[in-house]
């Protein structure tokens, strides 16, 4: 068993952005679990194999919390810390539950006409330009709409909600930048929360702020860390599935045709994107409250732990030849989603928006083509996500005429 002191760590350094896949894949074959220095400067054992990462993500002694892991209590982000996923039990629990009935699959599935219109009104504007970049046309603008209109945040404030949250994600900002960010945003939530304790609508944020009010059960500050939580979540992950997936497709010709030629693949292939494409590169960090032996790497109480889920999702010991994209592969057990107790709350709703803007795009653009060369493409430089900074895309003038081989809307 190694411990951290006895392992010469290694220095990610930003080429890890560009291309995490080939350094989990150097790292994965050496052992399941690396000492690294991670882009941002902060050391951690890196769990690269499946098995080894499904363990760490269900395992009660990797906790979200500990000493040195939270913002001093006057810091500009101690508002925006205090949400499900940097809590254990019991808060997490507790936490979780005031928000788990408005995300079950029967509770999103209510969602489907809304997000069919709102993807046919995104689609409507894009067929009347011939290049567009996919993200801010039509990636980033549907699921951004469906989480503020489920909160209750006007959607005209959504390109502040962009700019605060890629800072808020990104392991590359200025210091000062983060701070105005992070402090905009708090600005922000109080204003809304005091908006609709004035008026309250029906929204979740409304019926969230009456649990607080009356039941005193969440703090101003978890108020507050829930709005962040749920509108960061909802939206920095999905738009990063439609995006990376749709490239995913492009990328691959005969993969998109079998899917254009099969629509009954498609809930299956949508898993295979999330398999291969993985929006969230790693979970977010767990600390170790005591000794944890994983991987055959010995971890020390406080230690950070720092599971890859994209790495762990392309572990040839799971999925064989797991770089090539399958639509039709049974890509079941994959980790895109996390595991244990932290389990993503919005999976049903990230399927049913992926779901319908897959079947809408392929629909409407029988010829979708990459407009710029695939090496050309940059990727955010974020150490969670794992998404590009733009897609460009040419778009066929024509919409499909439902002619063999394409997709029904
Ligand atoms: C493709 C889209 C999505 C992906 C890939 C994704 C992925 C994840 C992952 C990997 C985690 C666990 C992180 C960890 O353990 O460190 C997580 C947690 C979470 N996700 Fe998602 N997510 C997506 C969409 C959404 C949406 C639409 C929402 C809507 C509200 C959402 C809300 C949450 C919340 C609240 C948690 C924390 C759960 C907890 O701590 O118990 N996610 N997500």
């Amino acid at each position: 068993m190694t411990s951290w002191a006895q392992t010469a760590a290694e220095h990610l350094g930003a080429e890890y952005f560009q291309d995490p896949y080939s350094v989990h894949a150097r790292l994965r074959a050496q052992r399941p679990v690396s000492a690294v220095i991670m882009p941002g400067g902060t050391p951690a054992w890196l769990v690269t194999g499946y098995a080894e990462a499904r363990a760490a993500l269900a395992d009660p002694r990797l906790h979200k919390t500990g000493p040195g892991w939270q913002p001093e209590p006057d810091s500009v982000f101690a508002p925006l810390e205090r949400h499900m996923l940097n809590s254990d039990p019991p808060d997490h629990e507790r936490l979780r539950r005031l928000v788990n009935k408005a995300f079950t699959m029967r509770r999103v599935e209510l969602l489907r006409p809304r997000i069919a219109a709102k993807t046919a009104g995104l689609l409507d504007d894009m067929s009347a330009q011939r290049d567009v970049d996919l993200l801010t046309a039509f990636a980033f603008p549907l699921p951004i709409t469906v989480i503020c209109e489920l909160l209750g945040i006007p959607v005209a404030d959504r390109d502040d909600f962009r700019t605060w949250s890629a800072t808020v994600v990104s392991d590359t900002a200025a210091p000062a930048v983060f701070e105005a960010d992070a402090t905009a945003m708090v600005r922000y939530f109080l204003a809304l929360l005091a908006a609709k304790r004035r008026e309250p609508a029906d929204d979740l944020l409304s019926a969230l702020i009456s649990a607080r009010d009356d039941g005193d059960r969440l703090s101003e500050n978890e108020l507050v860390s829930m709005a962040f939580l749920l509108l960061v979540a909802g939206h920095e992950t999905t738009v990063n599935l439609i995006g990376s997936g749709m490239l995913a497709l492009l990328l691959d010709p005969a993969e998109l045709g079998r899917l254009r030629a099969d629509p009954s693949l498609l809930p299956g292939a949508v898993e295979e994107l999330l398999r291969h494409v993985n929006p969230v590169n790693n979970a977010t960090y767990r600390i170790a409250s005591e000794p944890v032996e994983i991987g055959g790497a010995h971890v020390g109480r406080g230690e950070a732990v720092l599971v890859s889920l994209s790495s762990a999702d392309r572990d040839p010991s799971r999925y064989a030849d797991p770089d090539r994209l399958d639509v039709g592969r049974d890509s079941s057990g994959h980790l895109a989603f996390g595991h244990g107790i932290h389990y993503c709350l919005g999976a049903p709703l990230a399927r049913l928006e992926a779901e319908i803007a897959f079947r809408a795009l392929l629909a409407r653009f029988g010829s979708m083509q990459l407009a710029v060369p695939a090496e050309t493409l940059r990727w955010r430089p974020s150490t969670l996500i794992h998404g590009l900074e733009t897609l460009p895309v040419r778009l066929s003038p024509q919409p499909c005429s439902g002619a063999a081989g394409d997709i029904p809307a």
